[in-house]
C-alpha cells in the first residue's frame, strides 16, 4: 500500500510517498530555519502562513518524485499532534481536502511515533517488541513498544525536552537557533570534563528526566563569568558546551539502560531529533555494547522531522484500524500512548 503523507508541526514543510511502512519512493521536505533564525525561534504564525505557502509545491513534488499517480495512492496519511497548532491545522486540512476529493482514508499520525517510525524505514527486519529512547525539541521519552501501535511510557521529562534544553544553552552561549547541531559543533572543540554540572534526578521516578535544573546551572555559570565584565571566550564556550552535552547525554543515556535492564529489554532504538548527536550515538552505542544490547538508531538524514516517517508509522496505524474520519481535529499535545 502506498501512503501520502505531510508534516507540518513546526518549522519544516514535508510531504513523501511511503510504501508499506518501509520503503520510501519519495520525501521532499521545505525548510522554514533560515526566516525563524532571525527571531532566535519559530514564530508559530510565520511558521502556518510559509506551510500555507509551500505544502502544495512540496506535495506535488513528491507526488511527481514517487512516479505515482495520485489514484495510485491508498491512504493519505498527516501529522495531528503534537506541535504547534495552527501549523498542525494546515497539513491536517490539506490532508482532508486530499481524502475528500480522492476518496481515500485519512491516517492521523502522533509525530513522536513517527520520529520512532524512521527506524522501520533504515532497519527493514525491526519489529516490535523493543525500548525506545525518544529525544526531539518537544520530548524526552522512554517508551517499551510492545506493539508498532502499542506504546507504554516508562519515563518522561518533567519539564525541559532534552532538544529545548541544548537550544537554550545554545542561546545563552550565543550560539544560532536551532542550538542543538551548534552546541554539538562548539562542543568539538572542548573537554566534557571542563565543567562539573548536577544531573538532577526525580525522587521515586527513577526513569523521569529533569532539564531545568542542568540548563538554570548553565545560564548561572555564564552569567558568573559575564558579572567579572568581559565575554566567553571561545576556549569557554567550547568547555560549556561540551561539559552541558556530556552531562546531558550521560543523564538520558544511564537512565534508558536501566529502565532496559529493569523491563529486561535487549532491543533498543534512538529516535528524535536529538538521535543526531555524536556523542548521544557513541554513549549509547558502548553502553549496548557492554550490556549486550542491540541498538538502532536511525540515519542522520531521518533524525530531523520528515514526512517519511509519518508515512512508515500510517501504514502500521491503517493495519491496526485507527483511520479517522473528516471530523479529525489537530492537538498541540497528545499523550503518545494514545491512539486516535
Ligand atoms: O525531532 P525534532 O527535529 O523536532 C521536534 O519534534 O521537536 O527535534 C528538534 C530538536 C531541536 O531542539 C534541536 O536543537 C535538536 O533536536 N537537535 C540536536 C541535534 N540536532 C538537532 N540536539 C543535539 N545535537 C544535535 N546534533
Ligand atoms: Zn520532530
Amino acid at each position: 500500500m502506498k501512503i501520502l503523507a505531510i508534516e507540518t508541526s513546526c518549522d519544516e514543510t514535508a510531504a513523501a510517498v511511503v510504501k508499506d511502512g518501509r520503503a520510501v519512493l519519495s520525501s521532499v521536505t521545505f525548510s522554514q530555519i533560515e526566516e525563524h533564525k532571525l527571531y532566535g525561534g519559530v514564530v508559530p504564525e510565520i511558521a502556518s502562513r510559509r506551510h500555507t505557502e509551500q505544502i502544495v509545491k512540496v506535495t506535488r513534488k513528491a507526488i511527481r518524485d514517487a512516479g505515482v499517480s495520485l489514484n495510485e495512492i491508498g491512504a493519505v496519511a498527516v501529522t495531528a499532534a503534537p506541535g504547534l497548532i495552527g501549523a498542525l491545522l494546515v497539513g491536517l486540512n490539506f490532508a482532508k481536502g486530499l481524502c475528500l476529493s480522492l476518496d481515500k482514508p485519512l491516517v492521523p499520525v502522533h509525530h513522536i511515533r513517527g520520529h520512532v517510525a524512521a527506524n522501520y524505514i533504515h532497519y527493514a527486519d525491526l519489529k516490535p517488541p523493543f525500548m525506545c529512547l525518544i529525544v526531539s525539541g518537544g520530548h524526552s521519552h522512554i517508551v517499551k513498544i510492545h506493539g508498532y501501535t502499542d506504546y507504554e511510557v516508562i519515563g518522561r521529562t518533567r519539564d525541559d525536552a532534552a532538544g529545548e534544553a541544548f537550544d537554550k544553552v545554545a542561546r545563552v552561549l550565543g550560539l544560532p537557533y536551532p542550538g542543538g547541531v551548534h552546541v554539538e559543533k562548539a562542543a568539538g572543540g572542548g573537554d566534557g570534563s571542563a565543567y562539573t554540572l548536577p544531573k538532577p534526578c526525580v525522587p521515586g521516578s527513577p526513569y523521569d528526566f529533569s532539564f531545568s535544573g542542568l540548563k538554570t546551572s548553565v545560564i548561572n555559570l555564564v552569567h558568573r563569568i559575564k558579572q567579572t565584565g568581559r565575554e566567553l571566550s571561545a576556549a569557554e564556550i567550547n568547555g560549556i558546551a561540551a561539559s552541558f552535552q556530556q552531562t546531558v547525554c550521560e543523564i538520558l543515556a544511564g537512565r534508558f539502560m536501566a529502565a532496559a535492564d529493569e523491563h529486561r529489554c535487549k532491543k533498543l532504538a534512538l529516535a528524535g531529533g536529538v538521535s543526531a548527536n555524536g556523542r548521544l550515538r557513541e554513549i549509547l552505542g558502548s553502553l549496548a555494547r557492554e550490556n549486550g544490547c542491540e541498538l538502532y538508531m536511525p540515519p542522520l538524514s531521518l533524525c530531523g522531522d520528515n514526512a517519511a516517517m509519518i508515512g512508515a508509522q500510517a501504514y502500521f496505524e491503517y493495519l491496526d484500524g485507527h483511520a479517522a474520519d473528516l471530523r479529525m481535529n489537530a492537538y498541540a499535545t497528545y499523550p503518545v500512548d494514545k491512539s486516535f
